[in-house]
């Protein structure tokens, strides 16, 4: 219950099914969220995540409000169906743009801040960031980026003395408004959902929660030796 007691953590995305879970997570764990999206989530900021002035106006209240930031989970993101053939420049930028520019924005303008007092970050990648997938060219591309771009974070916060971690979260597909919006786009939207589930070992979709719950752990002091690595939550996807 007080794994995260007087920590403050930023969450993007916190209007999503992992975000907002995860800033329920962190309240449950005794810690202070700064929950953040595009429109102002309650008690939140409003943040683009793809905007450096929005970074910066948002990192300078979570200054100006609490004197110091322990946290950051880069969650924002979006999915977008398409083979090499079928994706079309503008939506490769539009992914890369959230996924990837958006997490190297977050965590470069929140650094400062986090290491005063060290801290560390979550970012959001994907089992489609360790292993590839046809038909989501640009969002595998943005989430193999979000996982190598955490590495040199990590190595780099591994300087400072107390140092900033960061790790990368790769779930399977979870049960949301992004898979939702998967399926809704093929012909038979229940059959898609269905072949996602089969396809995963333990037979299911994975739950924001239990996405959150990792979140928790790796942001906390218990997690104080771990960073630059990959963790797959994904029901033995990527076991095979
Ligand atoms: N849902 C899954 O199956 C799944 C699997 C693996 C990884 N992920 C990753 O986890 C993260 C969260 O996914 P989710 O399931 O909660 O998705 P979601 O669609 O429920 O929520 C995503 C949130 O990101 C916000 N967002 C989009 N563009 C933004 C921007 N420019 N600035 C700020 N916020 C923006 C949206 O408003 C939304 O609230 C994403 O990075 C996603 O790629 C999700």
């Amino acid at each position: 219950m007080s794994q995260l007691k007087d920590k403050v953590v930023l969450v993007t995305g916190a209007a999503g099914a992992i975000g907002s879970a995860v800033v329920e997570a962190v309240r449950a764990a005794g810690g202070t969220a700064i929950a953040t999206d595009l429109s102002k989530p309650a008690g939140g900021l409003v943040l683009d995540v793809t905007s450096e002035e929005s970074w910066q106006g948002a990192i300078a209240q979570a200054e100006r409000d609490h004197g110091r930031l322990d946290g950051l989970v880069n969650g924002a993101g979006i999915a977008a169906v398409g083979s090499i053939e079928k994706t079309d420049f503008a939506t490769w930028r539009r992914v890369l743009s959230i996924n990837l520019d958006g997490t190297f924005l977050g965590c470069k303008y929140a650094f400062p801040l986090l290491r005063k007092k060290g801290g560390a970050i979550v970012n959001l990648s994907s089992v489609l960031g360790l292993i590839g997938g046809p038909n989501l060219t640009a969002y595998t591309a943005s989430k193999g980026g979000v996982s190598l771009l955490t590495k040199s974070v990590a190595l780099h916060g591994a300087r400072y003395k107390p140092p900033v971690r960061c790790n990368a979260v790769c779930p399977a597909f979870v049960d949301g408004a992004m898979v939702d919006g998967i399926a809704d786009g093929t012909r038979d939207p229940k059959a898609v959902k269905q072949k996602l589930a089969f396809d995963i070992p333990l037979g299911r979709l994975g739950q924001p929660a239990e996405v959150a719950g990792l979140c928790v752990y790796l942001l906390s002091d218990e997690a104080a030796f771990i960073t630059g690595a990959d963790f797959p939550i994904d029901g033995g996807l990527t076991a095979r």
